[in-house]
C-alpha cells in the first residue's frame, strides 16, 4: 500500500495542518462543508455523468473530479474526500440508497438476527468494499496542490448507528432512541462494531494520504434524555466515548494523526467538551453555537472551526460580510479553520462564496 501520509513535499504550507498544530493564522485558512456539492454546475454535470450517488462514491475517476471542482474554483486551504458516511453501513452487508430528492434509504436494522448477519469488523470483504475510497485518496494526494490540506472522514458511531437502525434520516431519530432504550446491549454492540471498523477505515484514509480526518457526530442532538446509566452522561456515553476509542485506536496506528471532532446539536456546552472528552485535536462548532462564548470558555490553545451559518451564505450581502466578521472577531489571535456551521445547501449561489473568500482573505 502507497504510504505518502505525512512525508509528503509541501507539507510545511499546509495551513489547515498548521492550526490544527496550535497555530492561529490570519486570516485562517478556509473550506466548507459539502464543499463538492449540488451547488456547483460542474459538480451536476460529473453527478450526471457518474449515474447514481454511490456510483460517483465508488469511482475514483469521478470521485477525485468533484473533490478537486471546488479547489480549482476557490482554492480552499482544505480538500475533503468526496464519499458518503454510508458507505460504511454499505461495506458492512446492509443495503444502501439514496432516492432522488429525499436522500438516503436502507433496510432498517430489525433485532439481533439482522445485526449477526452484518460483516465482522475486520472481514476483508468490507475493506475491498472501501478500496475504491482509498484509491480516491491516493489519487487525490497525487493531484491536489501541496499546499492543499487534504481530509479524510467518516461518521461517529452513533450518527451511522441511527442510520443503520431507522434506514433513514428522521428527524428525532426515534427509531434509535427507542432501541437505545428497549435493547441497549444490541446498540452497544453496533456501535463497538462501528467504532472498530472506522478506526481502521480512518487509519487506512490516512496512509493512502490523507493529512488529518473529520468524524462528522451530525446527530449529537439527539441524544439527551437517552439512558446513560453509570453516572455519565448520554452524550458521553453514546458519542464522546466511542468517539474517544476512536481517537485513541487511531492514535496507535498513526502516531500524532490529526482529528477534527463536530458534535452538531450538542450546544455550547457539549461543544466545550468535545476536545477534553474525545481527546480531538480541534472541535467543529455548528452554527446555533454562540461563538464568541464558546471561545470565552475555552482555552486559548483550543482549536476551533466553523460556525458561518449557511443561509448567511445564501443571503449574501452585507448579511454575509457582517457574519463573516463575526466569525474572525470571535477567532482573532485564537487557532481556527474557517468553515460553515453546517453544509453549504444546493440554492446557494455561487458569487456569495466568492464574496464569503474575499471577505476573508481581504480581513
Ligand atoms: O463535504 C464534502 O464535500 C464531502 C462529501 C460528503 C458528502 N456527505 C457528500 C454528499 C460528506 C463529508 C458527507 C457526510 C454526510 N453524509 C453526513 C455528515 C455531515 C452532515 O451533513 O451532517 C451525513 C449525515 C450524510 C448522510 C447523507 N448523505 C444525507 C442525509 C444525504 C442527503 C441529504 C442531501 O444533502 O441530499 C446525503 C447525500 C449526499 N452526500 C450528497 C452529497 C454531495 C447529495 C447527493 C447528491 O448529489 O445527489
Amino acid at each position: 500500500m502507497a504510504q505518502t501520509n505525512t512525508a509528503g513535499d509541501g507539507q510545511a504550507e499546509r495551513k489547515v495542518l498548521r492550526v490544527l498544530a496550535g497555530e492561529a493564522l490570519s486570516p485562517p485558512p478556509a473550506w466548507m462543508m459539502r464543499q463538492a456539492g449540488r451547488y456547483l454546475p460542474e459538480y451536476r454535470a460529473t453527478r450526471a455523468e457518474a449515474g447514481s450517488f454511490l456510483d460517483l462514491c465508488y469511482s475514483p475517476d469521478f470521485a477525485v473530479e468533484v473533490t478537486l471542482q471546488p479547489i480549482r474554483r476557490f482554492g480552499f486551504e482544505a480538500s475533503i474526500l468526496f464519499s458518503d458516511i454510508l458507505v460504511v453501513p454499505h461495506a458492512l452487508g446492509q443495503d444502501v440508497r439514496f432516492v432522488e430528492g429525499e436522500g438516503p434509504r436502507l433496510d432498517p436494522l430489525h433485532g439481533r438476527a439482522a445485526f449477526e448477519r452484518l460483516r465482522a469488523a475486520d472481514d476483508p470483504a468490507v475493506f475491498a468494499h472501501l478500496e475504491p475510497v482509498f484509491e480516491t485518496v491516493r489519487r487525490l494526494r497525487r493531484d491536489l496542490p501541496a499546499e492543499t490540506t487534504l481530509l479524510g472522514f467518516c461518521g461517529a458511531p452513533w450518527t451511522v448507528a441511527s442510520y443503520m437502525i431507522g434506514g433513514r434520516g428522521t428527524p428525532d431519530l426515534a427509531p434509535a432512541r427507542a432501541l437505545a432504550e428497549s435493547d441497549t446491549a444490541l446498540v452497544d454492540a453496533l456501535i463497538d462494531r462501528l467504532v472498530a471498523v472506522q478506526t481502521e477505515y480512518l487509519v487506512r484514509q490516512l496512509r493512502a494520504g490523507a493529512d488529518a480526518v473529520q468524524i462528522f457526530e451530525s446527530h449529537a442532538g439527539t441524544l439527551p434524555g437517552l439512558p446513560a446509566g453509570d453516572g455519565a452522561d448520554a452524550l458521553a456515553r453514546w458519542s464522546f466515548r466511542p468517539i474517544a476509542r476512536m481517537i485513541q485506536g487511531i492514535r496507535a496506528a498513526v502516531p500524532g494523526a490529526k482529528v477534527i471532532v463536530f458534535a452538531r446539536g450538542s450546544g455550547l456546552d457539549g461543544h466545550a467538551r468535545v476536545v477534553p472528552e474525545t481527546g480531538a485535536d480541534a472541535v467543529g462548532v455548528d452554527w446555533a453555537v454562540d461563538l464568541a462564548a464558546l471561545r470565552e470558555r475555552l482555552p486559548a490553545s483550543t482549536v476551533t472551526q466553523g460556525n458561518l451559518h449557511p443561509d448567511t451564505l445564501i443571503e449574501g450581502g452585507p448579511a454575509l460580510d457582517a457574519a463573516v466578521d463575526a466569525v474572525l472577531a470571535a477567532t482573532r489571535g485564537l487557532p481556527h479553520i474557517f468553515n460553515l456551521g453546517h453544509g453549504i445547501t444546493p440554492q446557494t449561489p455561487v458569487e456569495n462564496v466568492e464574496r464569503m473568500l474575499a471577505r476573508l482573505r481581504g480581513a
